[in-house]
């Protein structure tokens, strides 16, 4: 591999470190912006050859966004819009990184766990690059995402047990199958590449930090890969400081945000309308709380009452057509400004992290020509379920 020492965390997950210095980053201003993610080569653990993913990836927009400022009376703040990739979320950095690793090492299948975006993402990136898709998602996963996984050749499993259960059910799969595994917590590659968009921020503010970014937490991997991209710019020489971060999670489900507040959490979360920060059981929870530790940054939780209405602030004032989750930071972002958590004359990057692609039309692509399949399977956690599924796919199972 390329640059990069893989090492255990205090967190005690598996992170990525560098030897650290100016020439790790390109130079500014960005001449090569087209290059999108792949331009951080020297902070990536990949060796310096051209990649064979076949999608755009990362140089994303940072957007000005003047009439949602004046609304908010936040003259400072900026949108970094990560809908604008091939599946519309900001998963679309790590599906990069983890299929250009998997294309190296011969790889035929790739397979996760997700609330939804990841999997649709892993579909559309997995499909492009020629691999076979298995993903497992709760069982009350929205169908639409669903139908985007399908109409790409995946193989969904809804797992009726939810989340938690897809999750250990994906990661047993793949370890027992042999299918490259592109779960967070399991694939350090994940925070690698979500922190690219950290570096691209700092390009585009000039070779600057941003006072406070603000940013939407379900597991935790877009805070941490943000957090460790800023971080990182300060090892480099480039920053002298981290901004502050401002974490955001729906109060329908808040398991991180209740932690930080030691609040005694509920029972059983009630759930929340924006289903991608939807985690009860966050898998990289302690590595999260340790980079909102080192931002000194704070946790705000809000309503999904606020959540839609900064969905529809966004799409009104900035034309940006956020998902509930995608909107989250902006709705944390307001309540932020309202308790003096963060300042009008502040610099603020807020992150728009997801948009719902347009629906998949009727005659789906199960039958275009050279379609490789692609069904959905209801199931209890349970591996031979799984195998049994797909004995008469082309996918290995033994
Ligand atoms: C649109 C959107 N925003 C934010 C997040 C939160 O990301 P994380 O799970 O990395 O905290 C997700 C996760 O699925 C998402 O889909």
């Amino acid at each position: 591999m390329g640059e990069g020492r893989l090492e255990s965390g205090a967190h005690g997950c598996l992170t990525y470190t560098y030897e650290y210095g100016r020439s790790l980053l390109p130079p500014l201003p960005p001449g090569d912006a087209e290059a999108g993610m792949w331009r951080y080569q020297k902070l990536l653990p990949r060796p310096d050859v051209p990649t064979d993913y076949p999608l755009p990836v990362g140089g994303t927009p940072l957007r000005e966004a003047p009439e949602l400022r004046h609304r908010l009376g936040l003259p400072g703040l900026w949108l970094k819009d990560e809908t604008s990739g091939p599946s519309a979320s900001n998963k679309d950095r790590a599906t990069a990184l983890v299929i250009d690793r998997g294309l190296r090492t011969g790889i035929r299948v790739i397979s996760t766990a997700s609330t939804g975006n990841a999997a649709v993402s892993t579909a559309i990136g997995g499909a492009a690059a020629g691999l076979s898709v298995v993903i497992f998602v709760p069982a009350d996963c929205a169908p639409s995402k669903v139908d985007q996984m399908v109409a790409r050749g995946a193989y969904v499993f809804r797992v009726a047990e939810g989340y938690r259960a897809a999750f250990d059910l994906s990661r047993s799969a793949a370890a027992t199958f042999a299918w490259l595994d592109r779960n967070t917590g399991v694939s350090p590659l994940t925070i690698e590449a979500k922190k690219t968009a950290s570096f691209e921020v700092w390009e585009q503010l000039d070779g600057n930090a941003p006072d406070v970014a603000v940013l939407p937490v379900g597991d935790g991997a877009t805070l941490i890969g943000a957090a460790k991209g800023f971080r990182e710019l300060v090892a480099c020489g480039a920053l002298a400081q981290v901004p502050r971060i401002v974490a955001v999670q729906a109060q329908g489900c808040a398991p991180l945000a209740a932690q930080w507040h030691s609040t005694p959490p509920p029972h059983r979360w009630p759930g929340t309308v924006a289903d991608g920060i939807e985690v009860p059981e966050p898998v990289v929870g302690p590595w999260a709380l340790a980079e909102l530790r080192h931002a000194t940054g704070d946790f705000v939780t809000v309503s999904d009452t606020e959540i839609l209405a900064a969905a529809d602030l966004l799409a009104d004032a900035a034309h940006l057509k956020a998902e509930p989750a995608g909107a989250a930071a902006l709705a944390g972002l307001r309540r932020a400004a309202d308790t003096g958590l963060v300042r009008p004359d502040e610099t603020i990057v807020a992150w728009v992290t997801g948009a719902d692609l347009p629906a998949v039309p009727a005659a789906s692509a199960t039958s275009a020509p050279g379609h490789r399949g692609g069904a959905v399977f209801t199931i209890s956690a349970d591996l031979d379920a799984v195998a049994a599924a797909l004995a008469d796919t082309p996918v290995p199972v033994s």
